[in-house]
């Protein structure tokens, strides 16, 4: 292990540039104009599979974005770890609020900021990085590697369902190893073993045919941001409970001793507000914050569109008014029973005056994994050791839909080794990853792989 540790050491600063190369292609998944960018990006990251060492290194062309494999299964009778991450990276607006260009990587105050720095190509870059050290060092692993690095994550990895259904023998695997959740804060070794799932949703409000002059008309005619706002405001009741029929029905209770984990970990409110610039929190009643965040659903407007939004004032009365609305779900609720009740729910809100649709865009189920698994056990011995502290186990309020997939297909544990901090700005103007949770993060990983190959 030393050699190996040391040879991270000196070469950590040329990780670091790769890492900036790898950030500067603006590999956006949901804007058609990055097509290319996120076909060079998958070609630059199966280049890198092939450096580290990979012997099978192929880019699966999918109906939207390639999927990278990769794999060395050189370490007969040892076990398996299939490593998941995305090279796919949100959109940057808006813009001008960013420090320094998006994709144009700045290394400041110890950490990188780019999107996607964090979230995710900094996160899995780590596993690349890891086991090529453990190549350039030993010449082989102590273990069988597969990397399977998807560019449609942000966008509800649609290509990857499929590709697992279709290819359980190609990712055949003893556990799944993803960093791309979060740490519980700097410096504490986390392993997280739960995640919201996603109910992503549109409503469609339309009024009169046309736009119509808001002084001949207003009076008359229903106003479809009006009556939006007045839907949008009928699903939360005052205690901050989501309103649709049987949305907590199946919501899985917290145990005691899961109470009792979420007690010890000490989460100040206070900290948490001013972290975020309000002077206070908000949510369902009668549930702690990290409740709120972890084990409880939530409902939240994404975005309204409708009407004039330009500078300036213009007199009109909207034919259409739309809003963006996610669920956040947890265990064990059902994105599809939910969508439905939630349709009816929504159009049963609205009035003759105007028509409503409800479209789903995207889900995810949510997940919990199993605490007792070898994975996890190893994965929580080497982020500890890589941090110097005890290791903590988390749940996440955010989503990974496809970690449901691979448990679902492949039979094996997922280990969510977070390296990232919540305060890294992902999906936001100025994200960053910290330069040592990249260089810990190795160090975790080449930890991981030493402890899983011995079970
Ligand atoms: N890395 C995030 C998921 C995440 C964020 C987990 C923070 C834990 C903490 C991932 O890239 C992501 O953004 N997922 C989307 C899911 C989706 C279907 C677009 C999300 O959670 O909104
Ligand atoms: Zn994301």
């Amino acid at each position: 292990m030393e050699s190996v540790i040391n040879y991270i050491n000196s070469n950590l600063h040329n990780y670091i540039n790769e890492l900036i190369e790898y950030l500067k292609i603006p590999s956006i998944s949901t804007l058609e104009s990055h097509k290319e960018d996120v076909n060079k990006c998958a070609e630059f990251i199966a280049n890198k599979l092939k450096d580290a060492g990979m012997t099978r290194v192929e880019i699966f062309q999918t109906e939207k974005h390639p999927i990278v494999y990769g794999e060395w299964l050189g370490a007969q009778n040892k076990p398996t770890v299939l490593i998941y991450g995305h090279y796919d990276v949100q959109p940057v607006d808006p813009l001008e609020l960013w420090k320094s260009p998006p994709f144009e990587p700045v290394i400041e105050d110890g950490k990188i900021w780019a999107r996607g720095a964090n979230d995710n190509k900094g996160q899995h870059f780590v596993h690349v990085k890891s086991v090529e050290s453990f190549f350039k060092t030993h010449g082989s692993l102590p273990l069988n590697v597969k990397f399977i690095i998807e560019g449609e994550e942000e966008i509800g990895s649609d290509s990857l369902y499929s590709f697992i259904k279709n290819n359980k023998e190609l990712l055949k695997c003893d556990a799944v190893l993803i960093s791309d959740t979060s740490m519980y804060d700097k410096n504490v070794p986390t392993i997280s073993y739960g995640l919201r799932g996603l109910l992503y949703t549109e409503i469609e409000v339309t009024g009169p045919k046309a736009d119509l002059h808001s002084g001949t008309f207003g009076g008359a005619v229903a106003n479809p941001i009006n009556e939006l706002a007045k839907i949008i405001s009928k699903l939360h009741d005052k205690n901050g409970k989501v309103t649709i029929p049987n949305f907590y029905k199946d919501v899985l209770k917290l145990s005691k001793e899961e109470k009792e984990n979420f007690n010890r970990l000490k989460f100040s409110d206070k900290k948490f507000a001013k972290e975020l610039g309000v002077k206070e929190l908000q949510g369902e009643k009668g549930f702690s914050t990290l409740e709120r965040l972890w084990v409880r659903p939530t409902l939240d407007c994404n975005g309204i569109v409708g009407g004039f939004t330009e500078k300036g004032a213009k007199t009109v009365l909207p034919s259409k008014a739309i809003a963006k609305v996610s669920m956040r779900l947890v265990p064990n609720q059902n994105p599809h029973k939910i969508f439905k009740e939630f349709s009816n729910y929504v159009k049963s809100l609205a009035p003759k005056s105007v028509k409503v649709d409800v479209r789903m865009l995207h889900y995810g189920y949510p997940v919990i994994t199993p605490l007792n698994s070898k994975a996890i056990e190893a994965a929580s011995k080497a982020v500890s050791k890589a941090f110097g502290k005890k290791t903590v186990f988390t749940r996440e309020g955010g989503s990974i839909p496809i970690v449901v997939e691979f448990m679902k297909h492949l039979k094996a544990p997922a280990v969510l080794m977070g390296l990232g901090l919540d305060t890294d700005n992902i999906h936001s103007p100025n994200e960053h990853f910290h330069i040592e949770n990249f260089e810990k993060g190795i160090l975790s990983s080449v930890y991981f792989i030493d402890e899983f190959s011995k079970v």
